[in-house]
């Protein structure tokens, strides 16, 4: 394997973090470059589950070396209670590292995420509450606080203070909430700076080294396409980049160095939190879909929306991603369905629109197309190979690759590790 990124192609939850511990069987080194823990990635090992938020889930593997990029935003403690848990259950963390540039998410980024929801009421884009929009506003505000400034306790103490007076003006004065302690602040953020400390380095020096010997290189993005600040459903957004553009900015490399890009996307869609979803079914298909997928958030719990594969939406992350391949997660969720559809193209106002709409207005009011396909009832999550499939299975992936123009490399069968098909193609691709 050379220098792959894999992303989500739809609203985020496609199943990235299982394609990432398949794939990382062949990497080298494993690295974050976006989000924070907003997002959630649960990984089937065998019989033990983990739930990842922050950590890359190569770290499941004991010699890759696993890396959170400086595009990242940290919440030290989460941090530092998935190390704790990981190193419980006798997973190894000292392969990790994370950049020194990547910035930190205080309590009161929680606090004005959480105030700032509250304000816009029914127009809340459902956030996770975790920090994630108000951090990346700081970053871009130039007054974030770095990893390396967190561990230089002047440097802290200094931009704390700059940062906390400003935040407690705002809190008090705008949203007539509580202010935070500077005391409180200063002291837990020092007592984390001493234990992640010995992490720090200059992950982009350590990714280019690897780069040049040519080790292999997995990029593990978080969320999905759709959720993109530039290119998704803006504003029903998250407030990083999770296309696979950003892995260059996120981690430091330069465009030139990826070879591949894998968009991971579920044989049907869901979302979590509010926005335009095309495809959405509300009625008893798309409870039986959550049902049988188990769609309730990693990181929320929050039941997710589920509907259709959007064709629209995985040709459109296609372009966007400049996509190799498509792996298609859940297959066997669809299975014992009588009929499957995908949608082809949104009717709107006579016309049909084959490219996701930027306008909001243009979107709410797109029909989806459909094609309906005949499904499948064989219990398909013993399938290793595509030619174990049942025909119909098979002429459903075919299909989401002919309407998305996107080719198939994988495919997920169940939540374990080695419930995965892989193509001849990819393979060979992967084996390079
Ligand atoms: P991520 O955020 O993209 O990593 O996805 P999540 O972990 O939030 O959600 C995907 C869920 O689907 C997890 O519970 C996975 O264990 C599970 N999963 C992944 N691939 C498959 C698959 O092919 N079949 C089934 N049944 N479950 C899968
Ligand atoms: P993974 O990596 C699904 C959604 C939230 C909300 C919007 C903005 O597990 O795929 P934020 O807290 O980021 O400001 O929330 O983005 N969201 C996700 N949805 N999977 C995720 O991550 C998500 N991370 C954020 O629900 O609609
Ligand atoms: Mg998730």
């Amino acid at each position: 394997m050379s220098t792959v990124v894999l992303i989500g192609a739809q609203w985020g939850d496609e199943g990235k973090g299982k394609v990432t511990d398949f794939l990382a069987q062949r990497a080298d080194l494993v690295a974050r470059y976006q989000g924070g823990n907003n997002a959630g990635h649960t990984v089937v090992v065998e019989d033990r589950e983990f739930k990842l938020h922050l950590i890359p889930s190569g770290i499941l593997y004991p010699d890759k070396i696993c890396i959170i990029g400086s595009g990242v935003v940290i919440d030290p403690e989460v941090l530092l209670r998935e190390l704790e848990s990981l190193e419980k259950q006798g997973i190894s963390t000292a392969n990790l590292k994370i950049s020194e540039r990547a910035h930190i998410i205080f309590p009161y980024h929680q606090k004005l995420d959480f105030v700032e929801e509250e304000r816009k009421g029914k127009n809340k884009i459902g956030t996770t509450c975790r920090g994630i929009g108000p951090a990346y506003m700081d970053k871009s505000a130039r007054v974030g606080i770095r990893m390396i400034d967190l561990v230089d306790p002047d440097e802290f103490k200094s931009l704390l203070e700059r940062n906390l007076e400003g935040k407690n003006h705002l809190l008090t004065r705008v949203y007539n909430n509580e202010a935070l302690d500077f005391n409180r602040v200063w002291e837990t953020y020092v007592r984390y700076a001493a234990s992640l400390k010995g992490y720090l380095a200059d992950t982009s020096l350590i990714i280019n080294e690897a780069i040049k010997q040519g080790q292999s290189i997995l990029f593990e993005g978080a969320q999905g396409t759709m959720l993109d600040l530039d290119h998704g459903t803006y504003p029903y957004v998250t407030s990083s980049h999770p296309v696979a553009g950003a892995a260059c900015i996120g981690a430091g490399i330069g465009p030139t160095c990826i070879d591949w890009v894998i968009g991971v996307a579920k044989a049907y869609t869901t979302r979590v939190g509010g926005g335009p979803f095309p495809t959405e079914l509300k009625d008893d298909t798309g409870a039986y879909i959550r049902k049988h997928g188990g769609e309730f958030g990693t990181t929320t719990g929050r039941p997710r929306r589920c509907g259709w594969f959007d064709g629209v939406v995985g040709r459109y992350s296609g372009r966007i991603n400049g996509l190799h391949c498509f792996a298609v997660t859940k297959l066997d969720v669809l299975s014992g369905l009588e009929k499957v559809k995908i949608c082809t193209g949104y009717g709107y106002r006579g016309d049909i629109i084959k490219d996701f709409p930027a306008n909001h207005k243009v979107l709410r009011e797109c029909i989806p197309v459909y094609e309906e396909l005949p499904g499948w009832q064989e219990d398909i999550s013993g399938c290793r190979e595509f030619s174990e499939l049942p025909y119909n299975a098979r002429r459903y992936l075919e299909r989401i690759s002919e309407v998305t123009e996107v080719p198939i490399g994988l495919v997920g069968v169940g939540s374990r590790r080695s419930q995965t098909i892989i193509s001849d193609d990819f393979s060979e691709v992967m084996d390079r």
